[in-house]
């Protein structure tokens, strides 16, 4: 879906010539002479339109309204979350019809919120999403263009670019995520790291089992040692900035299926451990999303991609594994493969002498239990990272929640037979989950996202949410900003990003 920004008042939006008309309807509008204003007014005053956010009233050909359709939507205080809410209802009412282009009025909104213009975007974006990749006759969307129409450019053009960009991450990360198992092995997404390498400022590195070996990464290997298909160590550069500038570290979970191995998992539902590789999605996404926008920031993409299959190679519970760090592991539990995998990569991370390390991980079904589809699970040992990050969910609307680390968490991880096991009891799992990665990121700053409630949904609308792109690019461009507040809209910006479209196009 292509998007445009456009200055329109009132009265030009009604000359408009488009095949829809969407206009968000405020708690007490502004009253107007304008045809569109006056329909309004009257669909509000007959109380078959209600300012209530996804109240929905649709018209075809009104009189003095060149648009085709007119779709109003309540959107109440039109805060961030309401015109998401809004934007969904309204598109979604166009989904039935053979809409091309459609316009989106967020001129009547008076001042916009901050996080107005993106929650726009990304709503469109979502509605407008269908996954077609492995299906033999997918109808194309009818819907190509969305018009955001504004009171004034300025202020929004921003905001406009950099959630058009958010957006570009967002469906990358739920395309891989939503392929089967079988079309996005871990070669597969390997691939996909290197197209994302011939974008601008993006360089993509490969590593295969023998170098994984000679790193002696016995944690990683042992969870990928019980699979006929070869393991992946995806390393990604994002240099926006010097050299001398510490970057921030994203690892993201790569199992691109998880069976629990030889402590296999029950049948049903099983078919949703391909979205066991929704941290390395998020992680793509991102760089994505970064190509696009080419902020002055350095950022390291680390992505360790493997099965984890029972077999008659496969790890056995009770082994014990030496991780990368020197650390014995009895893995007690084959289905605790994620951070297995994701030890050994925080060990390597410290070569980037990082700013920040940020792990993003399906981690623990304990967490969808503790928090359900709406927060992710937010664990930190700093700070100010930790609070970095919820101030970046909250407002864009991609939350988190912090949950603890107390030391006395970590008693059940204690063994007879190494130093550390891979699970403690049923209580409490997302955050003895957590205890144990914590023991290999104690030389900087780190940040543990488990996102296994809210990275896919379940049921009849099964499919990746694109989540936590959002957030982590929020937090990103905030770091870029802290970084070099000059030169965080840098004119180049334009000339860099034609340079990027021209080289992807290549
Ligand atoms: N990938 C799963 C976590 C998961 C489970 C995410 C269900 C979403 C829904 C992870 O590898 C796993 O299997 N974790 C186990 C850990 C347990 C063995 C301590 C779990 O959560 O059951
Ligand atoms: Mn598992
Ligand atoms: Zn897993």
């Amino acid at each position: 879906m292509d998007f445009e920004l456009k200055t329109l008042t009132r009265t030009l939006i009604c000359s408009e010539k488009t095949d829809a008309l969407i206009v968000l309807v405020p708690d007490n509008p502004a009253s107007g002479s304008d045809a569109l204003s006056a329909l309004v007014a009257l669909a509000l005053k007959s109380g078959d339109l209600e300012t209530k956010a996804g109240k929905v009233l649709s018209a075809y050909r009104v009189p003095g309204i060149a648009a085709t359709r007119v779709v109003m939507v309540g959107v109440g205080d039109a805060s961030p979350k309401n015109i998401r809410t809004a934007v969904g209802a309204g598109m979604g009412a166009l989904k039935a019809c053979n809409a091309q282009r459609a316009v989106l009025g967020l001129n009547a909104l008076g001042a916009l919120q901050p996080g107005a213009v993106r929650a726009a975007v990304v709503a469109c974006s979502e509605t407008a999403y269908t996954y077609t990749t492995t299906k033999s006759k997918a109808a194309p969307a009818k819907l190509q263009r969305v018009v955001l129409a504004v009171d004034g450019l300025p202020f929004a053009q921003e905001a406009f670019d950099r959630a058009v960009g958010l957006v570009k991450g967002i469906e990358l990360a739920k395309e891989w995520a939503n392929r089967p198992a079988n079309h996005a092995t871990p070669t597969l997404l390997a691939g996909a790291a290197k197209e994302l390498g011939k974008l601008s400022r993006i360089k993509a590195e490969i590593l295969g089992p023998k170098e994984i070996e000679k790193l002696a990464m016995g944690a990683f290997l042992a969870v990928a040692q019980g699979a006929a298909e070869p393991l992946r160590f995806i390393v990604l550069r994002y240099d926006g900035a010097a050299k001398s500038e510490a970057p921030v570290v994203l690892i993201g979970k790569g199992i691109t299926f998880d069976t629990g191995g030889i402590s296999i998992k029950p049948a049903a539902e099983m078919d949703e451990m391909k979205f066991d590789m929704c941290g390395a999605a998020s992680v793509l996404g991102t760089f994505r999303a970064l190509a696009e926008l080419q902020p002055p920031l350095n950022v390291v993409g680390l992505i360790p991609a493997c099965e984890n299959m029972p077999g008659d190679r496969a790890v056995k519970p009770g082994d014990v594994v030496t991780s990368m760090s020197g650390q014995t592991i009895e893995i007690l539990n084959t289905d605790a493969e994620g951070r297995l995998v994701l030890c050994d990569v925080l060990t390597y991370a410290a070569r980037f002498k990082p700013k920040a390390v940020i792990d993003i991980a399906t981690l623990t079904g304990a967490c969808v239990v503790a928090l359900g589809g709406v927060r992710s699970g937010l664990f930190s040992n700093n700070e100010a990272l930790a609070e970095s990050l919820i101030k970046a969910g909250d407002s864009s609307l991609d939350p988190c929640w912090r949950m603890p680390l107390d030391d006395e968490y970590a008693e059940g991880l204690k063994t007879n037979f190494a130093d550390v096991a891979n699970v403690a009891g049923r209580a409490g799992g997302a955050v003895t989950a957590a205890k144990f990665l914590q023991r290999f990121a104690a030389d900087f700053a780190w940040a543990h996202l488990d996102i296994a409630g809210t990275a896919w949904k379940g049921g009849a609308a099964k499919g990746a949410t694109g989540r936590p792109v959002a957030l982590l690019l929020d937090y990103l461009l905030g770091q870029a900003a802290t970084a070099e507040p000059e030169k965080a809209v840098s004119k180049a910006k334009s000339s860099r990003r034609r340079a990027t479209a021209a080289k992807a196009q290549a």
